[in-house]
């Protein structure tokens, strides 16, 4: 295992160091990086949890567990990984008590480390009291970077109060506001595709596009975290983040160069575009829907309330709405989102649905058959495929069938993909904020998303039930049958 020379050795300490997100996501995506010699020598991993773990082998432990569960078995190396448990350490450290912190300043005096990043894997609202514990205890160096993970805050007014305490005390440049959609190798081949290739610029207005999906179904339910789930819901777990993060690499123009703040401006133009729900309009372009029981993949499952073990809720685990991106390019070309738990398959997928040519010689065979559609999936499968419209061979004069032109990235490149969380924290090690949010993004996301919310306090909406492994409440497809489209069928 070779070393990258170039990184700088990096404290990474994660606060909520042994809850669910740092052992099924964080520490296997550090063991993978180690293995791979990309984390620099003397780097050290500190997990902070309020448990009393004595010895702190008993955390070694539990990452190990997480590990040999969460990392592919032909990867996970005992060799490799008797290298990487050195680094791990633990301390139980009460977040939000301010003198707990001093045994974290002994420990650190110990070896000064050139970078030194806090992972905060806790929910948002102790991150204003972490990063004010972490300056009183002075363990905010120069080169100290903080992330802070998705959702910063319930709404516009609790993200500004969060962000602004923790900008008390890290710089901008200092804060990594992660979205792992954008660390996903698919996501960021969105870039690619459209930059990178000449084919696509041409096409990609409002002359040729008429209209943009974009659908990140889950199959899962809530699982283990009712409690979160049940205050966010989906618009804010899903749509204010990650859907407009995708939606943003679709519509924006193209970057001059590929440099953080010069990526990040086009993507906030985008965001500040999104055309705010004003008065009923929530009623005629969203749709809430929460699961009640059904069977997905063959198996019964339990409704939302009976999953979080409460009598009743309004949270949505479903949200289907219709966006508009008010610029010269997408004028008139709405963008529709959908997003939901408890549907038929997991898949993350957006189709550019191109507009019919323009005076058609073949005899009509439904306009929906003789467009061009551009399908890209992100997940779990990647491909690009583009629908073509061509002649069904043999007599019967022209009959015409879409067809694909099919590109299967997996079956091209067949390295092992990396997870999102790779990518993204070796960026925050080397400093390169690219893929991250910038609050001024974070800002225009929640003041758009703020106002469906308004909506649906203001008009009393309240989700629909749909069982769970349909897709979505009826009126979802209403939301596309009332302007003559239908959601894209996946295969
Ligand atoms: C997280 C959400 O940000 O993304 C989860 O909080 C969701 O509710 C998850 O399940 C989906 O991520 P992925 O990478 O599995 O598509």
């Amino acid at each position: 295992m070779s070393v990258s020379p170039s990184l700088s050795p990096t404290d990474i300490i994660i606060f909520g160091g042994n809850g669910d997100l740092a052992l099924r996501k964080i520490l296997p995506a550090l063991y993978y990086r180690y293995r791979d010699g990309q984390l620099p020598e003397n780097s050290r991993i500190v997990g902070i949890g309020r448990a009393v773990l004595t010895p702190e082998s008993q955390y070694t432990d539990m990452v190990k567990k997480a590990c040999v569960e969460h990392v592919a078995p032909a990867d996970f190396d005992a060799a490799v990984w008797k290298q990487f448990a050195q680094h791990i350490h633990y301390a139980a450290v009460d977040a939000e008590d301010s003198k707990a912190y001093a045994q974290l300043t002994a420990f650190f005096t110990k070896q000064s480390h050139l970078v030194r990043v806090f992972y905060l894997a806790t929910p948002a609202d102790v991150f204003g009291t972490i990063c004010r514990n972490l300056h009183q205890a002075g363990l905010i160096i120069p080169d100290a970077r903080v992330v802070l993970e998705k959702p910063i805050g319930h709404d516009l007014m609790s993200f500004r109060a969060i962000n602004n305490e923790v900008l008390k005390y890290f710089e901008e440049r200092q804060v990594y506001r992660i979205d792992h959609y954008l660390g996903k190798e698919t996501v960021q081949n969105l870039m690619i595709l459209r930059f990178a290739n000449n084919l696509f610029e041409k096409v990609w207005n409002s002359g040729a596009v008429d209209h943009v999906q974009i659908t990140v179904a889950e199959s899962l339910g809530v699982e283990s975290r009712a409690r979160y789930y049940d205050k966010y819901g989906a618009v804010r777990d899903m749509i204010q983040n990650h859907l407009l993060q995708l939606l943003c690499l679709i519509a924006m123009e193209p970057p001059a160069k590929l440099e953080p703040d010069i990526l990040r401006d086009e993507k906030l133009k985008v965001l500040r575009s999104l055309r705010p729900f004003t008065g009923r309009d929530t009623i005629r372009d969203t749709v809430r829907g929460q699961y009640r029981a059904g069977a997905v993949g063959g198996q019964p499952v339990l409704g939302y309330i009976e999953d979080i073990g409460q009598k009743k809720s309004d949270t949505d685990t479903f949200v289907a709405l219709k966006a508009h991106v008010d610029n010269w390019r997408w004028s008139g070309v709405p963008f529709y989102l959908r997003t939901g738990k408890r549907l038929p398959q997991r898949y993350s997928e957006i189709v550019v649905q191109f507009r019919p040519v323009p005076h058609q010689i073949f005899p009509d065979q439904g306009a929906e058959q003789q467009n061009n559609k551009l399908i890209i999936r992100l997940q779990p499968d990647e491909s690009i495929k583009l629908e073509m419209i061509t002649k069904v061979p043999g007599p019967g004069g022209y009959r015409l069938k879409p067809v694909h032109l099919n590109l299967s990235l997996s079956e091209e490149f067949e390295d092992r993909t990396p997870d999102a969380y790779e990518r993204l924290l070796m960026d925050v090690v080397r400093g390169n904020p690219t893929l991250f949010m910038r609050s001024d993004e974070v800002e225009a996301a929640w003041v758009w998303t703020e106002s469906i919310l308004k909506g649906w306090d203001d008009n009393n909406q309240k989700p629909k039930p749909y069982i769970a492994g349909s897709w979505g409440p009826a009126d979802a497809s209403a939301l596309m049958t009332q302007d003559n489209r239908r959601w894209h069928e996946t295969d």
